[in-house]
């Protein structure tokens, strides 16, 4: 039979932080002469993390994206769930008032009333008009969870996010029985069975709060793990413990992983990839985005 993974454990950061790499100083060099900034994602890779203006979660980097001043953007999220299916189901019923998680297609969110993120959804729906049907798109765990936050109930698309709904009860239970005493925080896209047994549940922005004001000296984080890259650097003097799947050690997102260095170093060099979106979908796309930064300040 093969073991179960254990999880990894990340120590805390030696004094100083790490050292920049030869292709870390190439790409800030590189950043300067483009008048480039760089914005990060939490579950970024560390190379990548070290060398970014702003890291941090979906929400603040969407502020920061519309608020940069400089002439290019190298972005590094990831394009997440897209569904196609929601305009049939608009047509079908025309009344329903579409939330859509900030993580999906410009097509998606061209289709959408408003846009949330894990650290404004509740305070978002909670604004929808009361006598609209809401339907929450794409992550249902999410969906579910602000449903209960908020009281109002929603339908919820069937998607989901690969990489948390791979964290198990019995994966997190065995974290904490070789962890004993190790709070656990995780990300509202896990199972409900999962953030059943967590201490508390949040975007990854409030996780870095959250670790900051936890006594224990290790916690147990159940999310991407490239999050513990930034709970490190700005939470010292803290031991993190990767939540497991039943499958691994540390559970990376492989959409996320797509964003290396090197491919960062690459596009400032080349302007490329470059993705045109067509104008209806850009625009169209803008105004969820728009009312979601207006009514989350
Ligand atoms: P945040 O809203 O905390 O950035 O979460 C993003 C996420 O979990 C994508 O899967």
């Amino acid at each position: 039979m093969i073991p179960y993974p254990t999880a990894t454990v990340f120590p805390p950061l030696p004094a100083g932080g790490l050292p920049l790499s030869d292709l870390q100083r190439e790409v800030l060099a590189l950043k300067q002469e483009k008048d480039a900034i760089i914005l990060a994602h939490n579950y970024q890779c560390e190379d990548i993390q070290g060398i970014a203006d702003f890291v941090g979660d979906s929400l603040g980097l969407a502020y920061k994206a519309a608020e940069a001043k400089n002439s290019t953007i190298v972005f590094c999220g990831v394009h997440f769930m897209a569904e196609t299916a929601l305009a049939a189901l608009k047509a079908a019923q025309p009344d329903l008032y579409v939330v859509a998680y900030i993580n999906c297609s410009a097509a998606v969110k061209a289709l959408c009333d408003v846009i949330v993120t894990s650290g404004n959804a509740s305070k978002i729906v909670n604004k929808v008009p009361a006598d609209r049907p809401i339907l929450f798109v794409p992550d249902q765990n999410l969906g579910q969870w602000v449903a209960k936050k908020t009281g109002r109930s929603m339908q919820l698309w069937p998607g989901n996010c690969y990489a948390h709904v791979q964290f198990t009860p019995a994966a997190l239970l065995r974290a904490k029985a070789a962890h004993p005493g190790a709070p656990v925080v995780a990300h509202p896209e896990c199972t409900e069975a999962v953030r059943d047994l967590a201490d508390m549940v949040c975007s990854t922005e409030l996780m870095v709060e959250w670790s900051r004001q936890q006594k224990a000296d290790t916690l147990i984080v159940t999310t991407e793990s490239g999050m513990i890259h930034r709970l490190r650097r700005e939470v010292p003097n803290k031991t993190f413990v990767a939540a497991p799947t039943d499958r691994c050690a540390c559970n990376e997102c492989r959409f996320m992983k797509m964003n290396t260095l090197q491919k960062v170093r690459d596009c400032l060099k080349n302007g490329t990839p470059e993705i045109t979106l067509p104008e209806a979908v850009r625009v169209a796309a803008e105004v969820p985005l728009r009312r979601m930064l207006e009514w989350s300040r």
